[in-house]
């Protein structure tokens, strides 16, 4: 799939941009705070409806004005999709072939992104958050039930540790938190199956691609790490007994806290590069590989999922890449995937990146085109 046409307005430094792509490598370049992360940023929110660095979508709306709207057309391989989302005060209003969707796990999913920024290296070194976050976003682009089941989670989490919150009542909250808790458990436990699969799909294609770049120097293991120690991740009714049986233990202690402490809130992932945790140990280089690699091999993962190549975003890492990275980066997008780069200048990119790519200038908020690609 490839984004065919952008349309911006009001959209951060953007007052206005129309743009059309053909299905290669985009090239952006600009000074500091000219719009460049804006604009992948744009490509980001207009697939996910969220942004990557942010939970406050008001703050894509221009300042002083009053909402921000992104227009896209995604060609596909059956057919050719206009998507169309609207922030402004009222909220969030998204369309899918020009018809409003109630729900937005109904418009996320049409077009599959993957952005690789500077950030992303916090995937490896960064807290538990960061990676939960990070299957979430990934998983949520391939199954809207995914997103749905996520929303649900969330709303029960926060009933519950209300509930929990409120000590001096507990004893006539109990049979409450009883039927929450048992809500809870149903949903978590279609959660934690699904990512602890998402994380065993992705651990044989990032394997496969962190060997490839340390030429079979290193191997790459990806873990799905519970809250609670279970035997089984697919077994519904066994991890449902699991968790029961958790909560009961653990009840006073959750009085206590005034919190849910077991459940996917509370899991996260773990990264073993030749049998040790590169969050703790790893070197910059190796944790740089492991994200490298999980990026790539997310690519690969959407193409088996969905049956065609995401769009790749690539921020202001182009040039942060040695030769070896760079060119494994470039033979796994080549032809394939429509690609948008960032840099702030022509220096230190490769020309057989520069020979294949259309060169825009960002400047203030405006772009213009330098160069087309061949
Ligand atoms: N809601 C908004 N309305 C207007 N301008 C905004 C808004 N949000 C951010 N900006 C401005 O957009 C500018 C460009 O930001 P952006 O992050 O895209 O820069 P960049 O080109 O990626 O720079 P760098 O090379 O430093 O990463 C910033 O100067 C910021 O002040
Ligand atoms: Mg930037």
């Amino acid at each position: 799939m490839y984004v065919k046409e952008l349309h911006l307005t009001h959209y951060r430094n953007y007052e206005s941009l129309s743009l059309q792509f053909d299905p290669y490598i985009h090239l952006f370049i600009g000074d500091n705070a000219q719009g460049k992360t804006n604009l992948l940023e744009s490509l980001y929110v207009l697939a996910l409806a969220k942004s990557h660095r942010t939970n406050k979508d008001k703050e894509w709306i221009s300042w002083e004005e009053g909402y921000t709207r992104l227009q896209g057309t995604v060609e596909k391989r059956h057919a050719t999709i206009p998507l169309e989302l609207q922030i402004s005060s009222k909220g969030k209003k998204a369309r899918l072939n020009r018809i409003e969707q109630q729900k937005l796990s109904d418009y996320v999913g049409v077009l599959n992104v993957v952005m690789f920024a500077p950030e992303d290296l916090e995937i490896v070194k960064g807290s538990p958050q960061v990676r939960r976050r990070f299957i979430d976003m990934e998983l949520g682009q391939m199954s809207p039930h995914y997103l749905y089941q996520l929303t649900q989670y969330q709303k029960l989490l926060s009933q519950r540790n209300a509930l929990l919150k409120q000590w001096d009542k507990r004893q006539q909250h109990r049979p409450m938190v009883d039927i929450f808790t048992e809500q809870l458990i149903e949903v978590a436990v279609k959660i934690i199956k699904k990512r602890a699969h998402f994380v065993q799909q992705i651990e044989k294609w990032a394997n496969e691609i962190h060997q490839g770049i340390t030429e079979q120097k290193e191997t790459l293991n990806v873990h799905y790490v519970l809250s609670t120690q279970m035997d089984d991740c697919t077994d519904e009714q066994e991890m449902t007994r699991t968790l029961s049986e958790k909560f009961d233990k653990i009840r006073e202690q959750e009085e206590a806290r005034g919190t849910t402490l077991v459940g996917p809130h509370r899991d996260d992932l773990q990264f073993i590069v030749n049998g040790v945790n590169v969050h703790t140990y790893g070197s910059q280089g190796q944790q740089r590989t492991t994200s490298l690699a999980l990026k790539l091999a997310e690519i690969e993962l959407i193409r088996k999922e969905v049956g065609e190549y995401p769009i790749l975003l690539l921020d202001d890492v182009l040039s942060e890449l040695d030769d070896q990275r760079r060119s494994h980066l470039l033979r796994a997008i080549q032809n394939k995937v429509q690609t948008f780069v960032t840099n702030t200048s022509l220096e230190g990119i490769h020309q057989s990146i520069l020979d294949q790519s259309t060169v825009y200038r960002v400047q203030q908020g405006k772009i213009t085109r330098m160069k087309e690609g061949s």
